[in-house]
């Protein structure tokens, strides 16, 4: 049997924000928050400083980059490879967030295959999974986030598919201000978990993550849910001290 514990998770994607000044003014605002880990995901050029700034602190604080290359080098201008994201002393990588797929245009097997490397360079992935606005009116949200994690159980061996993070995000709820319902969390957060299992033929605790308009107020609806572990958060996480109030209420959640 497959498992891995699941755990507390608090990831900010700072998205393509920040400056030298800002990281320095953030990670010295950061705390310790008991039995959660926090997870700064800042743009990759950052992520050297990143690393030196945290220095002390990386007991509770992992670094991330927010997309990596599928390849291990070669000549693909502009990009990096999980590798070199592990030598600028990152630990996770997200891959398949809807930006990326909607922006560059990638496709679910593109995403597995970043996952794939990922676990190759020793990284951990967090896979993001959602569906659009017009997917779930048309009733397909349930299809379109099978379909993703599909891809990647395909590419997978087994036992880095147990050990995956998932990040649920549906689009329109990505910087809307419109975050899901906890409903509609619970529903799909149990769904991905079903899937997992399905696939795997053995029961998981792995971690599931929500995103989507996750501040002070839509949190505690969402780690209040036995199904959710933590969350990936853009907009609010852009200030540390809102990172911190967020980690403290995952801290103090059920889940
Ligand atoms: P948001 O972004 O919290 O600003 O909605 C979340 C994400 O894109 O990961």
């Amino acid at each position: 049997m497959t498992e891995s514990a699941s755990r507390k998770i608090l990831a900010a994607n700072w998205k393509m924000h920040g400056s030298k000044a800002m990281l320095g003014a953030y990670v010295a605002r950061l705390k310790p928050v008991e039995a959660v880990e926090l997870v700064l995901f800042p743009p990759v050029g950052y992520l050297g400083l990143a690393a030196e700034l945290i220095g002390k602190m990386a007991p509770f604080v992992a670094l991330g980059a927010q997309d990596t290359h599928e390849r291990e080098t070669g000549a693909f201008t502009g990009e990096t490879s999980a590798a070199m994201i592990a030598d600028l002393g990152g630990r996770y990588v997200i891959v398949g967030h809807s930006e990326r797929r909607r922006y560059a245009h990638e496709s679910d097997e593109r995403i597995a295959e970043k996952a794939v490397a990922a676990f190759r360079a020793g990284l951990q992935p967090v896979v993001c999974v959602g569906e659009t606005l017009e997917e779930r009116t048309a009733g397909m949200a349930q299809t379109v986030v099978k379909r993703q994690l599909e891809a990647v159980a395909k590419a997978l061996p087994s036992a880095d598919y147990a050990r995956l993070i998932v990040a649920y995000e549906p689009v329109w709820a990505i910087g809307t201000g419109r975050s899901a319902t906890s409903a509609q969390v619970e529903e799909m957060h149990a769904f991905i978990r079903q899937a997992r299992e399905s696939a795997l033929g053995s029961r998981t605790l792995s971690t599931v993550l929500y995103g989507g308009s996750v501040s002070e107020n839509s949190a505690p609806g969402f780690f209040n849910l036995g199904s959710v572990d933590g969350a990936l958060v853009g907009g609010a996480a852009l200030d540390a001290e809102r990172f911190v109030r967020i980690a403290e209420l995952l801290r103090t959640a059920k889940c």
